[in-house]
């Protein structure tokens, strides 16, 4: 398969084809994903959450991430690999910035990175792209910032919300960067930023006038424990599914029902 490029998703973004991303953190679902078409692959630093058990996404390291981005890298034969930078690694300045992302870059194979911000991130993003390096910029609710925001809370809400919306939408595209990830904001703020952009929006949580979709996979396929967010349409229940195979397999065990003659060696 021919492999999606970053000139894919504004060409996507001008034919007005949706583009489909989702979260991956290991080999396997890579791969599956990959099989199935999805355009875009994530490793999100929702690892944090989701591979590491951490409430937050704040104590993730570069470190933690890189070797699940390898890989996810690894596997995608034809999906877009996007690296997301941590908390920690970006925000200091464009230097800290550029080399994070150029260790992604070096050491993942990944084919561009992400980091979240508008306005407050537009010199690293300026920077990174300078290097060679295509960003996918994130707005809106931004994770690692859940404290200065006060907690999960919508973005992009009323006309002084959807002006900063726009505002920082604006500032990445002037940046540089490929795309923009619209994360938990109303669905007309997310329509309006999407008509004055070139490049594509993402919407996670910001409703269908996006040009692209991505949901965090554990959440899309039931796997996560626990609260999902309401924009979240859940397509298996492989956590289910896994527990009533652990039950069984247990249960077989116990009752010696496995292993069956069929299992053995001669
Ligand atoms: O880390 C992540 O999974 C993300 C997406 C939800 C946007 O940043
Ligand atoms: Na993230």
């Amino acid at each position: 398969p021919k492999r999606v490029r970053t000139r894919h998703f504004l060409q996507a973004k001008r034919d007005g084809h949706p583009i489909v991303g989702l979260t991956s953190y290991d080999f396997l679902s890579a791969q599956i994903f990959d099989r199935a078409g999805i355009d875009f692959l994530l490793v999100g630093d929702s690892a944090g959450n989701t591979v590491f058990g951490y409430d937050s996404t704040l104590p993730v390291t570069v470190d933690e991430l890189i070797p699940l981005t390898r890989a996810v890298a690894r596997a995608a034969k034809r999906a877009l690999v996007v690296a997301d930078l941590p908390f920690g690694s970006y925000e200091t300045n464009p230097r800290e910035a550029v080399h994070s992302a150029i260790r992604f870059m070096k050491e993942t194979g990944a084919h561009a990175v992400k980091l979240e911000g508008g306005e407050r991130s537009a010199e690293q993003i300026r920077h990174i792209v300078e290097a060679g390096i295509p960003v996918m910029a994130h707005i809106g609710f931004t994770p690692q910032s859940e404290h200065g925001l006060g907690g999960h809370v919508i973005q992009g809400r009323g006309e002084a919300g959807a002006e900063q919306l726009l505002r920082d939408a604006r500032a990445v595209e002037a940046a540089g960067a490929f795309a923009v990830v619209l994360e938990m904001v109303p669905s007309a703020a997310a329509k309006a930023v999407t008509e004055a952009l070139s490049i594509p929006t993402i919407s996670v949580g910001a409703g269908p006038d996006c040009d692209g979709q991505l949901l965090v996979w554990t959440d899309w396929a039931g796997f996560t424990t626990g609260r999902i967010p309401r924009f979240v349409k859940q397509y298996a229940q492989i956590g289910q599914a896994l527990e009533a195979a652990a039950i069984a397999f247990r249960e077989d065990v116990e009752s010696g029902a496995y292993p069956a003659p069929e299992h053995e060696y001669e």
